[in-house]
């Protein structure tokens, strides 16, 4: 459509071709995913040489995997022989070598080449050793590879902020979660839900810290569970837990979104404070808190079980909730197919029961069996369809625009329902995409 970027996004409205153009999501894939970090996975996901997972960096087929010393190497899934990809499956072992089944071309677990087979029929070309394309016969790596407490980030760019920059004040995120482990390291549990949603990849993110649609979307679901639970009560018992996760969408009201406030960094990343029911008195939140009494002392265990945040967004592929131990990494696939996965973790060192706790929060909330997911997929879906109509030009943000606290650098909404965090992933669209 060709549309003048710089006059898509303003300060409070979203043109929306910026969700359904397939030119600016070229764009993107080019500006944005090829040059931030993206997140490949946990350490905990290959835990020995050889423990590969295949991932999707931008547009780029890549994976994660663990060399014979002990680091990590995260290359392009593409043998450079005549370009098969390497791995079929999603995760495995390769085992001391990569070995490509088109013609058997082997390389170490770090990408480097170990042997061309036949290799006689090379002598005397480019590709002989100390030829001209010798440098070809190894597997292409990532620009950059780091990881932050565990979790592993690659960057197609050579150039930019490290990761631990990029992260900012967001990496409390990781910090989080992982503080909350009497271990101080959290362990991945072995997989994932992976859904496709039919819209743009935006429309996800923007949902994640929507502190507005929750008592909407979400109250039918939330009154399901409430009425068990009441039932349930009166019956002499109690729900589990986990059935007040789903309640709490219907028994919070607006005014209590409000009283949260989100915290809106650059780079697009924003934290939505606040939760509910983190810390129960039943005998599984005691025990728990025993252990990481043991493990740090009283008043270290106050600080990091007081840190109060309900969702950490780390624009533009990654949404976390670090009481919970869930994360969400979004690979956008095309401009109106994007891939989820969801993931949850296990606190090192902390009682089954907190475990069980993440898990049942993974199942009732994040995962695609869920009705919470589920009303949040249909509304992407008739988002996307309806930006793709001529029912009108422009996206709103305008909600509270222009109310919100700026101090160093950082947007404080003045209300939880403020499209704070929406203006600020546009900010940070807006400079990835060059179009200021
Ligand atoms: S394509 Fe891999 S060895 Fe030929
Ligand atoms: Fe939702």
């Amino acid at each position: 459509m060709g549309m003048d970027l710089r006059q898509a996004v303003e300060a409070d409205r979203v043109h929306r071709h910026v969700y359904t153009d397939p030119g600016i999501f070229e764009q993107e894939m080019d500006r944005i995913f090829h040059r931030v970090w993206t997140y490949v996975g946990h350490e905990s996901q290959v835990r020995k040489p050889g423990d590969y997972w295949t991932v999707q960096v931008g547009r780029q087929p890549m994976i994660m995997i663990r060399h014979r010393d002990g680091t990590i190497h995260v290359l392009h899934n593409r043998c450079p022989h005549r370009g098969a990809m390497l791995f079929g499956n999603r995760s495995g072992n390769a085992g001391p070598t990569i070995t490509c089944s088109y013609h058997a071309w082997q390389f170490d677990t770090d990408g480097a080449c170990r042997m061309v087979p036949l290799s006689k029929g090379y002598d005397g070309t480019r590709l002989a050793p100390g030829g001209a394309d010798c440098h070809l016969r190894d597997m292409k790596r990532a620009a950059r590879v780091e990881s932050y407490r565990g979790f592993v980030f690659a960057n197609l760019a050579a150039d930019g902020p490290s990761l631990r920059e990029w992260l900012g004040d967001a990496r409390i995120a990781f910090d989080d979660m992982c503080d909350r482990a009497p271990a101080g390291e959290v362990e991945i549990v072995p997989n994932c839900f992976r859904v496709i949603q039919n819209s743009n990849w935006k429309i996800f993110l923007e949902n994640q810290l929507d502190a507005l649609h929750p008592a909407v979307t979400h109250e039918s679901t939330g009154k399901a569970a409430f009425d068990v639970e009441e039932e349930m009560k009166k019956r002499g018992g109690h729900a589990p837990l986990s059935y007040h996760y789903m309640s709490a969408f219907y028994t919070t009201p607006i005014a209590k979104w409000d009283q949260f406030q989100t915290l809106n960094y650059p780079h697009g990343h924003c934290i939505l404070t606040g939760y509910m029911g983190l810390r129960p008195r039943d005998p599984d939140t005691l025990a728990y808190e025993e252990a990481m009494k043991q493990a740090y002392g009283e008043k270290r265990m106050e600080e990091i079980l007081g840190v109060n945040i309900h969702h950490v967004l780390l624009y533009p592929g990654l949404s976390v909730q670090s009481p919970l131990q869930q994360l969400r990494a979004v690979r956008p696939l095309g401009v109106d197919k994007t891939l989820t996965e969801i993931w949850h973790f296990r606190l090192k060192g902390a009682p089954e029961a907190m475990y069980r706790r993440a898990l049942g929060y993974y199942n009732l909330v994040n995962s695609p069996a869920t009705l919470i997911n589920a009303d949040d997929l249909w509304n992407f879906w008739k988002i996307h369809q309806g930006l793709a109509s001529d029912g009108g030009e422009w996206v709103s943000f305008h909600r509270n625009a222009g109310q919100d606290l700026e101090e160093g650098g950082v947007v404080t909404s003045c209300i939880g329902t403020s499209e704070a965090p929406m203006r600020n992933q546009f900010r940070a669209w807006v400079d990835y995409m060059g179009a200021r």
